[in-house]
């Protein structure tokens, strides 16, 4: 089916990979339905992750996200949250490298935590990131791969 996911390219990776990121997005066939770049504030990055609450790296992971602006996009295709993660590659870039060397992550996260991009983890978290992060102006149709 025809899904939305949210994808982030993280302060890590915006101010030099954003256009090779950009790049791979298009060559793989999804849509940009919307897109803003913004430095998240400390509450939106807290109820963004609040998954994660109770892992040992939350509060590190709240600091690095609100470091820098970061770019939130809203992607669009068949099976888009499975095949953002496929092109995104494992957590770790160390396992990337190993497993998935032409992934994003493999080629631009630097480790665990600075890891370059994000992906919603399903379609039930895809509609709620993109949800919080756009709101009601996440249907807008901005730019198409078709
Ligand atoms: P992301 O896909 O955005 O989802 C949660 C984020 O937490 C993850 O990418 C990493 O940035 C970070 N993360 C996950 N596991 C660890 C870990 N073991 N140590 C530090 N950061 C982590």
């Amino acid at each position: 089916p025809r899904q939305d996911t949210l994808a982030m390219i993280k302060p890590d990776a915006v101010e030099e990979h954003k256009d090779e990121i950009l790049e791979e997005i298009r060559r793989k066939g999804f849509s940009i339905k919307n897109y803003q770049e913004t430095i998240l504030s400390e509450e939106m990055a807290e109820e963004f992750y609040k998954e994660h609450k109770d892992k040992s790296f939350y509060s590190q992971l709240v600091q690095f996200i609100c470091s820098g602006p970061c770019l939130q996009l809203v992607l669009s295709k068949e099976n888009a949250v499975e095949d953002w993660r496929m092109v995104m590659g494992p957590t770790d870039p160390d396992k990337a490298k190993e497993i998935f060397p032409d992934s994003l992550r493999a080629r631009f996260a630097s480790d665990i935590l600075h890891n370059a991009v994000h992906g919603s983890s399903s379609v039930e978290q895809a509609d709620r990131e993109i949800q919080l992060l756009f709101g009601d102006r996440s249907a807008e149709q901005v730019t198409s791969s078709e």
